[in-house]
């Protein structure tokens, strides 16, 4: 494995801190990210970064007791780059000075300008006057430590970019990190040259470390993982895998309410592909009998929650002897989680995951996706050798079609929205249009209508699909089919699907609409 140069990012509580780490990894640097409370100037040392970039962060140099830097850091000779409150942090321990209010604080789009003074920091910007930077700081840097020059300002911000050269130490007051400082990635690779690294990180030697940290932290013990069949939890069964090898068993807990032949696609694949083991935990007579006479969206999906977790500590009671529980969490999810001001937010559905399940059964955690974004999760995949086919597919929510299908599920109501799902999405992948929408479905509504085909009255189900692009899932937009392919396909449906006899198209946004019906 090729030795790794690391990069220290010390936390001050930024909400983009991980964004820091994933531009650097874009870059080809590994960073590591240690909150300020648990660095000191004895583990600095230890660590020895070849760089440390100091985050944002919600305090005030100004306020008593506020986060500061251990002290030898800048005594170390390794370049600093602080960031927003990392800046006004290191002015101050520089002997510089930082004040507040006088109408300064900038929040959101802000232009930098530069000054006469030269600096690599800022090789390959300003090719236009100035340079378009996102500012969020209510402080602001009143006077710069003795040794350093001011490199570009803003409007309410003098001192926007300042430094160091000898000493290698820069700040800026702005965040290169967020994707509307528009070359923030170049500032950031700037840094890295100005730093020497090689820039030789990838996702391979992503992948070589965290197996070598899973073998470490796990030992000979034993792992299980509640595998969904969805790209998170799959990537970290096969990461896990990679690490431990016989040591995992995945519980795939099948509700029946997976797409067509999707529950045999995923056992093959990890099966024989993978050869992982893997308990095939067929329970959909007991989700469906549950089930029965439910037509509440929020309780469907609290039955199904629960049974999962039944399901799921029945299964591992069998096996006996674990130790760990092996979660498919990402940053995303870690972000979303902490309320940033302590404050519930409100439930809009009952999410079910199976990330975040059995709290109740005494496991060590392992999450080995916690620090990475989804697409670097598909890109560890591929390195992991998932077929890109799998790693691509649009999302599917945990409770499965019971929430595609409003009001009492069935099996005859499964089968019926099975079969014009799969219609729907062979046709979207026939006009090449997968890859250019965020999830594609088809909803199996509660309502019958009259029709005739052939000489004959039809009295059958309705269907509506379902087609949105999105970034996020947080918000999103339908899918502007032309006609052509609408009318294929609700004549394909038609034709084929015994049981649906009118297709319908869903044109609601979210907001107001949610992507799902249910
Ligand atoms: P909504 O319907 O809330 O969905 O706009 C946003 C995204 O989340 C997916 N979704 C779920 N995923 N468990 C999951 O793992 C769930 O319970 C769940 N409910 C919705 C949905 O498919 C979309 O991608």
């Amino acid at each position: 494995m090729s030795k790794l140069e690391r990069l220290l990012i010390i936390d001050f509580g930024s909400q983009f801190t991980q964004l820091i780490a994933r531009r650097l990894r874009e870059l080809g640097v590994f960073s590591e990210i240690i909150p300020f409370q648990k660095v000191d100037d004895k583990n600095l040392k230890e660590y020895n970064p070849k760089a440390v970039i100091l985050s944002g962060g919600p305090a005030s140099v100004l306020e008593k007791n506020s986060p500061r830097t251990p002290l030898n850091l800048f005594d170390m000779d390794i370049p600093v780059l602080g960031i927003c409150y990392g800046l006004q942090v290191l002015v101050k321990v520089l002997g510089g000075q930082v004040e507040r209010g006088k109408g300064t604080a900038e929040f959101g789009r802000a232009f930098l300008k530069k000054s006469v003074i030269q600096t690599d920091l800022i090789n390959g910007m300003f090719s236009d006057d100035s340079e378009q930077v996102w500012m969020s700081h209510g402080d602001h840097v009143s006077e710069i430590p003795l040794s350093f020059q001011v490199f570009a300002s803003t409007e309410s911000a003098p001192f926007a970019i300042i430094g160091d050269k000898k000493k290698k130490i820069y700040g800026v007051q702005f965040h290169p990190e967020v994707y509307h400082t528009l070359n923030g990635s170049k500032l950031l690779d700037n840094f890295l040259k100005i730093s020497g690294f090689k820039k030789n990180w990838t996702m391979k030697s992503y992948k070589e470390t965290k197996i070598n940290q899973l073998q470490k932290t796990i030992g000979d013990q034993r792992v299980i993982c509640a595998l969904s069949g969805g790209v998170d939890s799959s990537v970290t069964a096969a990461l896990i895998h990679k690490a431990i090898g016989s040591k995992l068993t995945c519980i795939y807990v099948d509700h029946g309410m997976m797409r067509l032949n999707e529950s045999d696609e995923i056992i093959n694949m990890f099966k024989d592909y993978f050869n992982i083991k893997i308990i095939h935990a067929n329970e959909s007579d007991l989700f469906l009998n549950t089930l029965k006479g439910i037509v509440d969206p929020e309780e469907k999906r609290k039955i199904i929650g629960r049974l999962f977790i039944e399901v799921f500590t029945k299964y591992s009671n069998e096996i006996g002897n674990i130790k760990f529980l092996a979660q498919g969490t990402l940053y995303p999810d870690v972000i979303e989680s902490v309320s940033f001001t302590g404050g519930p937010s409100e439930t809009i559905k009952s999410h079910h995951n199976v990330g975040g399940l059995p709290k109740n059964m005494q496991l060590e955690l392992v999450e080995p996706l916690r620090e990475l974004f989804k697409d670097e999760v598909r890109k560890l995949g591929i390195e992991l050798g998932l077929p890109k086919h799998f790693i691509s597919r649009h999302p599917f929510p945990g409770p499965g079609l019971a929430i595609r299908c409003p009001g009492e599920v069935n099996l005859n109501k499964l089968k019926i929205l099975k079969h014009a799902d799969s219609i729907f999405i062979n046709q979207i992948k026939k006009y090449n249009l997968y890859d250019k929408i965020w999830q594609a479905f088809v909803v199996l509504l509660p309502v019958r209508s009259v029709g005739v085909m052939g000489d004959g009255r039809t009295y059958d189900f309705v269907c509506s699909l379902r087609a949105v692009t999105s970034v996020d899932g947080m918000t999103a937009d339908f899918y502007p089919f032309d006609n052509e392919f609408l009318g294929e396909t609700s004549n394909k449906i038609i034709n084929e699907v015994r049981g649906i006899n009118r297709v319908t198209y869903d044109i609601t946004s979210k907001p107001p609409g949610t992507i799902e019906w249910e």
